[in-house]
């Protein structure tokens, strides 16, 4: 029987699972264990079943002597040093697919709301603000025909394009599955989303010059990771109109610090990284990352490894 730490309880059975087979001591908080506790808890496990907002860096797996397992409950794993766990030959698993659709759906959603400007005409009508039918109220941009840009050609992306060809949308895909220049595709969108991973290439990749380049039209969706997106310029560029809008599922850092201009800033629609965030899907999350444990613990392959990048 392993030791395993998992640093936060997740929907479903699959942790009873984990539980029958091995020793599982869940964080049992609301909030995340903070860096040091997470240091601690790791210290004596042999499996680490971490969030995409847990730092698994090389200071924890050097501080972790029995590790040899990471299963990371999300697509994304830019919070775990994959040289660190290479370097003492431990598998990192993630949970790719089944979230898939979930967080397509979800960049489709912030896209229409954006667009339509959903958010703030049901707030005007909290506010008491309909008063009558006006034909110069709420005028936003149309969805159907228009031009898509998105970034990252992969899984998710692929996915957000489908969704655009039931709206007549014609799709620009920028990245290694897709063959428009970024700056082009900047230049043409009338929505932009995002869908790469997190990189040291990516990080930034939409800085002031990229969304100067963007239309003074345009509306910007990420759904991918905050980082990607240089926040104080995306700020900036909201205020003085560069582009027409911004829906995010996801920021830097997660979540924002009381106070942080990007709260405050015009045109702005922003909900807190449920991408994936779907009973069915968080469920099978859980399946994918307790089954990438189970096996590493059992000296197998993880059913989703992921390799250095
Ligand atoms: C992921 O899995 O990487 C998403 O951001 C959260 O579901």
């Amino acid at each position: 029987m392993a030791r395993c730490f998992v640093t936060r309880r997740l929907p479903g059975p699959a942790l009873d699972r984990l539980g029958r087979l091995h020793d599982v001591d869940v964080w049992p908080e609301r909030l995340p264990p903070s860096y040091a506790q997470l240091c601690r808890r790791a210290a004596d496990a042999d499996g680490l079943l971490s969030l995409l907002s847990d730092r698994v860096d090389a200071a924890l797996i050097a501080g972790s002597p029995r590790l040899r397992a990471i299963s990371n409950y999300a697509v994304g794993y830019d919070n775990v040093d994959l040289q660190a766990a290479a370097a003492r030959r431990i598998p990192v698993g993630n949970t790719p697919d089944v979230l898939t659709d979930s967080t397509a759906d979800l960049a489709f959603a912030l896209l229409l709301a954006a667009a339509r400007g959903l958010s703030s005409a049901a707030a005007s009508v909290r506010d008491g603000d309909w008063v009558t039918w006006d034909p110069a109220l709420h005028l936003d941009y149309d969805v159907h025909g228009a031009t898509l840009g998105i970034i990252g050609g992969g899984r998710i992306g692929q996915a957000v394009a489908r969704r655009a060809e039931g709206f007549s949308m014609t799709v620009l895909i920028a990245g290694r599955a897709g063959p428009t220049p970024l700056a082009e595709l900047l230049e043409r969108s009338d929505f932009v989303s995002i869908h790469c991973p997190l990189t040291a290439g990516t990080r930034h990749l939409i800085d002031a010059a990229a969304l100067a380049r963007m239309r003074d039209t345009a509306i910007l969706i990420n759904t991918a990771r905050g980082p990607i997106v240089d926040q104080r310029a995306l700020v900036a560029a909201l205020h003085d109109g560069t582009i027409a809008g911004a829906a995010l599922d996801v920021t830097d850092p997660e979540p924002p610090a009381p106070g942080d201009p990007l709260l405050a800033a015009p045109h702005l629609l922003l909900v807190p990284h449920i991408g994936s965030a779907t009973h069915a899907t968080r469920e099978r999350m859980a399946d994918l990352a307790v089954e990438n444990l189970i096996a590493a613990l059992a000296g197998r392959p993880m059913p989703n490894a992921v390799g250095v990048r």
